[in-house]
């Protein structure tokens, strides 16, 4: 099954934020709809979005670059799928892509009522993709963690 999905398109003007960049608002869009494209693609089903976490913004996306958004399935557990997702930029008068952003984003596969549906197991198989895998459940377990702390605070 086809793990990876990749989205490429140019910035437009109106993703500018009042800095004369990319708005980061727009980038967050492009990650949930490319992990959208990609957990829905394993899935065959309706998915939602039920956690994003770690975004970081290395570096400003210019308006009128070529943007790349990867999303790659890297940890399934009975329902959801945990979506590697990197945000890529370059000015169209060069050939290499920067790195912009990184982020995981997990999606839940739903039914037609909105209950949660299993979805097939991802098996990695190459050495990047068991390395990936281990990522994925090492963040579950810092999650785990910060959702405690974080808890007096929002509940
Ligand atoms: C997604 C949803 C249907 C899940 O409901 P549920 O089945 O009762 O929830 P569960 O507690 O059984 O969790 C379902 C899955 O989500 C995962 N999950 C729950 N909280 C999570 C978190 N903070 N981070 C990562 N995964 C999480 C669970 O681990 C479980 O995965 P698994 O089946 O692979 O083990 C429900 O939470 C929902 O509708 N949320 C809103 C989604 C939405 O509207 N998104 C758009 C936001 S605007």
């Amino acid at each position: 099954m086809n793990t990876k999905t990749v989205f490429q398109f140019i910035s437009e003007p109106s993703d500018v934020n009042y800095g004369g960049n990319v708005h980061g608002g727009s980038v967050m869009k492009w990650i949930d709809q490319a992990g959208y494209a990609c957990a829905s693609s394993w899935s065959s089903s309706y998915c939602v979005t039920v956690y994003v976490g770690g975004i970081r913004f290395y570096s400003p996306i210019k308006i009128g670059h070529i943007v790349k958004v990867e999303a790659e399935v890297i940890y399934t557990g009975r329902t959801s799928m945990h979506i590697a997702i990197n945000v890529f930029s370059r000015n169209i008068k060069r050939k290499e892509f920067e790195k912009k952003t990184h982020c995981i984003i997990v999606f839940v596969a739903v039914d037609d009522e909105g209950n949660s549906m299993e979805v097939s197991k991802f098996a990695p198989q190459t050495e990047q993709e068991k390395q990936m895998e281990k990522y994925a459940v090492k963040l579950m377990d810092l999650r785990k963690n910060i959702e405690e702390e974080m808890k007096p605070f929002f509940e």
